[in-house]
């Protein structure tokens, strides 16, 4: 570094006196060149140290995403899905006493598209999320994405949007969200609707295992309305249509849902997985066509 230095300095010196510098300029010209050595020697270490990060970063990130596809419960031959089969048209027992509905037959399609074989299991709505990871390795349901659930699971993209709807008898006064206030309300346990109703002013939920006991609660006037998903609403009512009308969430005021399936939290191979099949499904015209089958047909 000496002898660099004083080469430098020799020639800065020559060609400043050509150049008509005074001595004095060019030796402050040269106090600053060391520091200046020293500048450019951190900047360089800086920037080696930045691209060694990345380097490690970027190393670590595939051993995770290694490690993560190696313990998925995706490697399993067949997923068991979990569900609660009370949920028309999304879910509800068929014919043949089997879980069939528009979750159902999307997530065979699913299955298919991944080459997994699929195994529905039929439980109640308030114990999925704590199965998942031991009993059923996902849910599907008409799960609405919520942030506290979130905690415990992970989510897929959204299949579908919803909005909670209010099912009264034909001849009821309530109108407004407001009237919902002090009242007694019929939803499914454990649901986004029984959520709902702990936030309306004096109003008392009434529980049920199935959606279908508060619509016949209802009929038989042990509550004053049901709050619940507006696809099945709509299905409920239509069943008793001379005695129900269904109001629709949005002329109400309430907020947009979004139906994903859950799964493991951290379980970032599956979810991969299961994204990649939602968008195969999407993009090919399965996902349209279930729609049309199940919901649009409802
Ligand atoms: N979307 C609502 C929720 O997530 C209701 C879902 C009920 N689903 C069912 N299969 N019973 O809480």
């Amino acid at each position: 570094m000496r002898k660099f230095l004083s080469v430098v300095l020799t020639g800065v010196l020559a060609l400043s006196m050509l150049a008509g510098c005074s001595q004095k300029d060019v030796e402050k010209a040269a106090e600053q060149l060391p520091s200046q050595a020293a500048e450019a020697a951190k900047e360089i270490a800086s920037q080696a140290a930045e691209a060694g990060e990345a380097i490690a970063s970027a190393a670590g990130d595939v051993i995770k995403d290694v490690e993560s596809a190696e313990n998925s419960a995706f490697n399993k031959d067949t997923l068991v899905v979990g569900t609660n089969a009370e949920f028309p048209p999304f879910e509800y027992v068929g014919a043949d006493g089997n879980p069939d509905g528009f979750d159902i037959a999307l997530m065979k399609a699913m299955g298919e598209y991944l080459g997994k074989k699929i195994e529905v299991q039929n439980m109640q709505f308030d114990s999925l999320i704590a199965s998942i990871g031991n009993k059923i390795d996902i849910a599907i349901a008409g799960m609405t994405v919520t942030e506290e659930r979130k905690q415990s699971v992970d989510f897929s993209d959204s299949y579908y949007d919803a909005v909670q709807s209010v099912i009264v008898p034909k001849d009821s006064a309530i109108k407004t969200a407001d009237d919902l206030k002090n009242l007694t309300i019929g939803v499914q346990l454990g649901t986004t609707g029984d959520f709902m109703v702990a936030d309306i002013e004096g109003a008392t939920a009434s529980q049920y295992n199935k959606g279908v006991d508060a619509v016949n609660d209802l009929l038989n006037g042990r509550v004053d309305c049901v709050i619940i998903d507006k696809n099945p609403a709509q299905v409920f009512v239509s069943l008793h249509h001379d005695e129900l009308v269904a109001i629709e969430g949005t002329e109400l005021g309430f907020e947009a849902e979004h139906y994903a399936i859950a799964m493991p939290k951290g379980d970032a191979y599956l979810v991969e997985m299961i994204n990649g099949a939602l968008a195969a499904l999407k993009a090919d015209g399965t996902y349209d066509e279930l729609v049309k089958k199940y919901i649009e047909a409802q």
